[in-house]
């Protein structure tokens, strides 16, 4: 993991960020549905839900599933780049009275905002895909080293060809490359218009690494 970056990976997050904020600075982005996708619902709700424990929302927007996760008995951890953005989930938290822990920052930087650890659970809805790939192993780095044996990554991401840009995008064959020490248990296509993706991703290694997942929560 370097922190070496060329004058055109930095203009790359430069862009990426300037194009955030200006989404969240305009009023309501087009993505702030404000409803939870069934995807999240059947793994919180479904035959085979999960039993709650910690859980790592990358991404979180204005805070919608993070505020669903903690009703449904998750202690909630929820990071998004953008202040404006991260404000209204607090907002959105206090109002529906559960305790979520918004943080402010970059969810390749974990270590830089003091995320603890471990996680069971990761949840990603259209961040990594929108992440630059120079980026991208020290996301996947992050999420390594807070997870709890056998935790899971569920990802909601938009294929390389939904966006009009070479740099965007998320295929299967690149997560299973670049999570080491993760197995892909699953890829079910979304319905979007253009190709999306739901990937599940499980925690493999069952050693202690020495990464946060070995210890108890702090
Ligand atoms: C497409 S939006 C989805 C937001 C939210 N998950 C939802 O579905 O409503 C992607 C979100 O990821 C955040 N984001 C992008 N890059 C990020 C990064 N490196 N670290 C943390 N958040 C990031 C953006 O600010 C934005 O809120």
């Amino acid at each position: 993991m370097s922190e070496t970056r060329t004058a055109a990976e930095l203009d790359q997050e430069a862009a990426v960020r300037r194009a955030l904020e200006d989404y969240y600075r305009d009023g309501k982005p087009p993505w702030d549905s404000g409803v939870t996708p069934p995807e999240l619902v059947a793994l919180m709700e479904g035959p085979d839900a999960l039993t709650p424990g910690h859980v790592l929302e990358l991404g979180c927007g204005t805070g919608t599933n993070a505020v669903y996760l903690a009703r449904h008995g998750w202690r909630v951890a929820a990071i998004d780049l953008i202040d404006r953005a991260v404000r209204q989930a607090r907002e959105k938290a206090d109002a529906a009275g559960v305790d979520v822990t918004v943080l402010c920052g970059d969810a390749t930087r974990l270590d830089e905002v003091g995320v603890p650890g471990p996680y069971d659970l990761f949840f990603d809805l259209s961040c990594y895909c929108g992440i630059p790939p120079h980026r991208r192993d020290d996301y996947a780095a992050g999420l390594t080293k807070r997870a709890a044996p056998g935790a899971r990554l569920l990802m909601f991401g938009y294929g390389p060809e939904a966006f009009g840009d070479p740099i965007s995008g998320v295929t299967a064959d690149e997560l299973s490359t670049r999570f080491a020490g993760w197995q892909l248990v699953d890829v079910t296509p979304g319905t979007n218009p253009v190709p999306t993706f739901w990937f599940t991703l499980r925690r493999t290694a069952a050693a202690c690494d020495g990464g946060m997942g070995c210890s108890s929560h702090g």
